[in-house]
């Protein structure tokens, strides 16, 4: 990765930072755009996973519509320059005042997670004289074979609502004036890297889009939400996700006429081109024998590990002498026991001042950032 190759410019830079492999960036969203062509797919970027404004605007050139998820992402996202009519806005828990400005920007889509939400969005498009553009957040109960902590898409999840209720309240939601319901939005989970669980999500898809347009409705949209896996474990083997895949199994099983199909992608943009570069502090052994290296960076520049116990894979940029490794445990310098990157890392012998590269850190990681113990927020260095 881009750390290893330039190493020597680190050194001198204050840690912990973000280091942004623009070059990587930008061929991923060359690969990305590309494939979704082929099936003139529209793509949104979920903008959750990583708001830097030179990643957004670069995402920007490319194109791409935002997918966000509160009220200060989508003012964002309309201050970074992107379009309100290739926004889309999805989220359990709208404000008011965040949905009253959804309405009045105007934005492609309103992505409605609940039936009594699809009132009050009504409600309140009726109170700026406005019809606004809603898809409904449909909640399929698939199993997306992904982390219990990032699937969004099962019966009992707080996502979405049940096809069956939407049912029940067709004729209510047929009588609403203030909206005009678009098209259906699913996202059944992130991090999915068994792709045959679109294939599942697909056939749902059809037979809801089938039922709601023989009950009158006239569907322009299909928004099959995010959730393409990267590789975590390796990342070299994989810097770019494979988007051909998925589009191939989607264009291959979705059946939506001529609907319009949406993707709204985070991970799998941004992922691979963030690494987490932090400085060794101190080597300590515990009474137990475990070797600990004490790094600069915390669960406060990246609360992934802490927080679900992903995997980052993790490697020593500025020792690369493989002959003579040892194991340690990784932890920050956070007040919490849960601050710890990875335990049991085979690295070369490290010592006080080596760099350490977090990889695959590029998304929801400085986007989780959080002041914690007073830490600084991290910065960010790029690199073309
Ligand atoms: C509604 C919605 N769309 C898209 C995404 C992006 O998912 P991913 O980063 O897995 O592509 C998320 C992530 O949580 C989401 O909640």
């Amino acid at each position: 990765m881009l750390s290893r190759q330039i190493s020597q410019q680190l050194i001198e830079e204050e840690t912990p930072f973000y280091l942004y492999d623009m070059g990587l960036l930008r061929q991923t969203l060359e690969s990305l755009t590309s494939e979704a062509n082929k099936y003139g797919y529209k793509v949104h970027y979920a903008i959750k996973a990583n708001f830097d404004p030179r990643i957004l605007e670069e995402i920007h050139k490319f194109g791409l519509g935002i997918d966000c998820a509160s009220g200060n992402e989508l003012r964002t996202a309309i201050e970074a320059g992107f379009a309100p009519k290739t926004i889309v806005y999805a989220g359990v828990g709208k404000r008011d005042k965040e949905l009253r400005y959804a309405i009045e920007q105007d934005i492609l889509s309103i992505n409605c997670e609940s039936i009594q939400e699809l009132g009050i969005i009504d409600e309140l498009a009726r109170e700026q004289g406005r019809v606004t553009d809603v898809c409904l957040r449909i909640n399929p109960d698939i199993d997306p074979r992904t982390h219990h902590c990032i699937d969004t898409g099962q019966a009992d999840s707080k996502f979405g609502i049940p096809y069956e209720e939407v049912k029940e309240h067709i004729d209510w939601i047929k009588g609403l004036k203030n909206v005009r319901i678009i098209g259906l939005h699913l996202h059944i989970g992130s991090q999915i890297r068994e792709l045959h669980v679109f294939e599942s999500m697909c056939r749902k898809v059809n037979s809801i889009y089938a039922d709601m347009v023989k009950r009158g409705f006239d569907l322009r949209m299909v928004d099959c939400g995010g959730g393409l896996g990267i590789n975590y474990d390796v990342p070299e083997n994989e810097p770019i996700p494979n988007f051909a895949s998925l589009f191939s199994i989607v264009h291959n099983h979705l059946d939506v006429g001529d609907a319009e199909v949406h993707f709204e992608f985070g991970r799998s943009i941004v992922a691979q081109c963030g690494e987490l570069i932090t400085r060794v502090l101190f080597n300590k052994t515990t009474a137990t024998g475990r070797k600990l290296l004490i790094v600069d960076g915390s669960m406060t520049e990246l609360i992934r590990p802490a927080l679900y116990g992903s995997y980052h894979n993790i490697e020593n940029v500025t020792a690369q002498d493989e002959e003579n490794t040892a194991k340690y445990t990784i932890v920050g310098t956070a007040c919490e026991s849960t601050d710890v990157f990875d335990q049991n890392v085979s690295l070369p012998v490290t010592k006080r001042g080596d760099l350490l590269a977090i990889k695959s850190a590029g998304a929801y990681g400085m986007s989780m950032a959080s002041r914690y113990n007073l830490h600084d927020l991290p910065r960010a260095v790029y690199r073309t």
